[in-house]
């Protein structure tokens, strides 16, 4: 592509000199003054800009710093008479690439300046784009190629470049943390910050704090002055999570902000501004919420500019498997094992499950299934003891464990065993053993004990 340069200088002589010199490599800009230099400037992208320091009515290094605030990145060369050297000087520690003194002299040595200009700009484009490449890379892992997804996807890459709030609706553990961070990952923001806040997790005023910020001294314990999620978030995404859970209070400062793009920080007044897109996310239909009295209308309106409905797992044909697949494979590398594939009964299994906690629920039942077991095939009847793996039409071929033995002799052996291989999987750590069990720690505590796998 031939760069483009603009020259600004109210000198003609200089103007066609440059122009004469490039115009076989680049397509050269002329402007004589300021105001014919930011009407280009917003106008064209260009890859150097060369400008006069002295301009009828303006200042050109001003004019540069307007541009570079801009475009950071902007290649820029100042034009400078002797006497002002001293302050071009100190405009290339600004980050302006370099300054030339007028008369020019030598023409070669010029031209060899504007062409390392424009290679320092062809190699910032380069990192811009690799930078882009890259996060489009850093993008979460999503699965889904059932139709319900593939319509989500093709909903969220619409939506990721626009700057307009994005509301995600969905069951719990459908996803929304998940795809919140695909957008931020696909949208123009991604190499700025991402900011996530649970509005659900959190009491009133310590949500308040973190999304404001505050002043030194504006309450006990505020020691020093921080900046909240607000300012954090400039330039970026930030990701409310349960915004229904959001208290009155905090809904119509949250709605002031979005109306000003300014708030100020607590114990203060004084008003700072901010850009950020919204992306919120709520496990109760928010329109519900609104009818029932708990949600302010005129904030739904605000943050419902496009809803986003995130599918249960039950609606996503074929992509249980996918998913289930996908984990396993990742506890896999995990834990260092090498457990699968899943056998017909299994997978029969897990396509029955109705899957009330959506993907979060699958996850976990394969984190534990790869946890617990040694390695070799996965069998419906190693799901069934870890999770709460109800077949919806209960099927009639769910196998059952084949063992000789009475039920109590059965189930006394099966717990043995699936304690012992817990503790195991757990390194030993009856906390750990907890959790992925989904057992109470006291409980298990209890029945480890029983079985002589840990003592007092
Ligand atoms: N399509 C998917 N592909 C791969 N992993 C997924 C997918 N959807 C969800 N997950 C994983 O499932 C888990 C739950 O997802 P996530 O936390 O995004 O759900 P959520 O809708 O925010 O749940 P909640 O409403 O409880 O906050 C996460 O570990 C996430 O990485
Ligand atoms: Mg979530």
């Amino acid at each position: 592509m031939v760069p483009k340069i603009l020259v600004v200088d109210d000198d003609r002589y200089t103007r066609t000199l440059i122009e004469q010199m490039m115009r076989k490599t680049a397509e050269v800009h002329l402007a004589e003054d300021g105001a014919a230099a930011r009407k280009l400037f917003a106008a064209v992208d260009f890859n150097l800009v060369l400008m006069d320091q002295r301009l009828p009515g303006d200042n050109g290094l001003e004019l540069l710093r307007e541009f570079r605030a801009r475009r950071p990145n902007l290649v820029a060369i100042l034009i400078t008479g002797f006497a002002d050297v001293r302050d071009a000087v100190a405009a290339v520690r600004e980050g302006l690439f370099d300054y030339l003194t007028k008369p020019f002299e030598d023409l070669e040595a010029l031209e060899a300046v504007i062409g390392k200009a424009l290679e320092l700009d062809r190699a910032y484009r380069e990192i811009d784009s690799l930078r882009n490449r890259l996060a489009t890379e850093g993008a979460p892992d999503v699965v889904g190629q059932s139709a319900a997804m593939e319509r989500l996807l093709g909903q969220i890459r619409q939506v990721a470049g626009l700057d307009t709030t994005v509301l995600l609706e969905g069951e719990s553990g459908t996803g929304k943390d998940l795809i919140a961070k695909l957008i931020h990952a696909w949208s123009t923001r991604s190499a700025k910050p991402y900011l996530e806040v649970n509005c659900g997790g959190l009491p009133e005023s310590l949500l308040e704090s973190l999304l404001f910020g505050y002043e030194k001294g504006a309450f006990t314990g505020a020691s020093q002055a921080n900046p909240g999620y607000f300012e954090k978030a400039h330039g970026g995404n930030l990701f409310l999570d349960e915004i229904a859970d959001m208290s009155p209070k905090l809904q119509s400062s949250l709605l002031r902000v979005l109306q000003d793009h300014s708030f100020a920080r607590i114990g203060s007044t004084q008003p700072r501004t901010t850009d950020f897109r919204l992306i919120c996310a709520t496990n109760r239909p928010l329109a519900d919420e609104v009818k029932a009295g708990r949600f302010r209308e005129d904030l739904y309106y605000r943050i419902n500019v496009v809803a986003v409905r995130l599918p249960p797992l039950r609606e996503r044909d074929g992509d249980i498997i996918r998913l289930a697949a996908h984990f396993l494979d990742h506890y896999n590398t995990k834990f260092g094992k090498e457990c699968g594939p899943f056998t017909p009964a299994a997978v029969r299994a897990l396509e029955a499950c109705r899957w009330q906690g959506n993907v979060r629920e699958l996850q976990h039942c394969i984190e534990r299934v790869v946890a617990l077991q040694p390695g070799g095939a996965i069998d419906a009847i190693h799901l069934s003891p870890t999770t709460d793996l109800r077949p919806d039409d209960g099927h009639p071929d769910s196998p059952a464990p084949a063992q000789a033995l009475a039920y109590p002799d059965a189930r006394a052996e099966f717990e043995r065993e699936y304690l012992r291989r817990l503790l195991e999987a757990a390194g030993g750590n009856v906390s750990e053993a907890a959790r992925l069990s989904g057992i109470p720690r006291q409980n298990l505590y209890v029945r480890m004990k029983r079985w002589g796998f840990v003592t007092d």
